[in-house]
């Protein structure tokens, strides 16, 4: 299925490259938006989004929610705090009423892998993954991918390194499909119990020595630890974590002096990654959530329907595209 009709969002997995690059160049176009003194453009005037929050979130739910603005949608928020979630109300109840009111598109993040896809096969609207357990994060993977790119031009001969937990991250999982898709070279690196048995069938190589994996390195995504798993015994201590995986200066030595720094937050400074190299020159940990509402615009409008934008594409032909919005049923 191509994006100019693709109707729901729901993973990198399987989207081919000519899909991707339309989001990466949609998303190039709308970026120029949030430069303006007036940051919006008419694309999504007349459609109602609601996002349904089940977990928590900063970056990508005020990220879902600028970007909707910017599009002149209009837009509801819904988080279990406050909801008939906490009264026992099922995901198909919840998501069943909030259509009822005549809602067009849902952004979702949910604790529950799949969680998206149950919705997409069961509402007439437009679904698009705001996070999904440990399955899939779509929007994260095609921000990075973006920030990549955005510094490179393409992605062959690339080499990235994604560094932690990477058994429990849908955000590895949507970078390595979008990645790999793309021709760029995937390493990945951790603690052997937070690998996953066969994660080379997805195209990456493993490697356990991270100044192995960081030799030549164009980037390094590095994943939040997340400290329960401490708790569950899949790594000795937090001080072990950081002095044999933390992501500093000295280890960095190994990559390509202009490799770059990810993460796609939130940060646990002082041990996944180091302080200075969180707020150094390399990190573009920043740019990465300024990206996220670039990408979400060109998601959100293409999900409902908008013509693909060029990434060369004038201010006018943007603003053009935006009025004239729907354009393919
Ligand atoms: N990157 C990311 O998903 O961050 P939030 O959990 O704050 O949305």
């Amino acid at each position: 299925m191509s994006t100019t009709n693709r109707k729901h969002l729901l993973g990198l997995e399987g989207m081919s490259a000519e899909d991707l690059t339309r989001m990466l160049d949609t998303a190039e176009s709308f970026k120029e938006v949030s430069e303006r003194p007036v940051k919006k453009v008419p694309a999504l005037r007349g459609t109602t989004i609601a996002n349904l929050f089940f977990e928590s979130s900063t970056r990508t739910r005020i990220s879902f929610e600028l970007a909707e603005k910017r599009l002149s949608a209009d837009s509801v928020n819904f988080s279990v705090i406050g909801s008939s979630v906490s009264k026992g109300e099922t995901l198909r109840d919840t998501a069943e009423n909030i259509q009822a009111m005549k809602v067009d598109m849902i952004v979702i993040r949910h604790s529950a892998a799949g969680a998206p896809h149950f919705l997409a096969g069961l509402l007439e609207a437009s679904v698009v993954n705001a996070g999904d357990g440990a399955h899939e994060h779509p929007t994260q993977g095609l921000l990075d991918m973006f920030t990549m790119r955005e510094r490179w031009g393409s992605f062959a001969g690339r080499k990235v390194v994604i560094v932690g937990d990477v058994a429990h991250s849908r955000v590895a999982r949507s970078n390595i499909h979008g990645l790999i898709t793309m021709g760029a070279e995937v390493v990945v690196c951790g603690p052997p119990t937070l690998i996953p048995i066969d994660i080379e069938k997805l195209g990456v190589t493993v490697e356990t020595d991270l100044r192995t994996a960081l030799e030549d390195a164009d980037a390094v995504n590095v994943l939040r630890i997340q400290l329960e798993r401490q708790k569950a015994g899949l790594f000795p201590s937090v001080d072990e974590y950081a002095r044999v995986w933390g992501i500093n200066s000295d280890v960095l030595k190994r990559a390509k002096p202009d490799c770059v720094v990810m993460h796609p937050g939130p940060m646990n400074r002082g041990i996944e990654i180091a302080q200075d190299v969180a707020d150094g020159d390399r990190s573009v940990i920043l740019d990465q959530v300024t990206n996220g509402v670039a990408v979400r615009m060109a998601v959100l409008y293409l999900c409902n329907g908008g013509a693909a934008i060029e990434s060369e594409e004038t201010e006018s032909a943007v603003d053009a595209k935006a009025t004239k919005g729907k354009q393919v049923a």
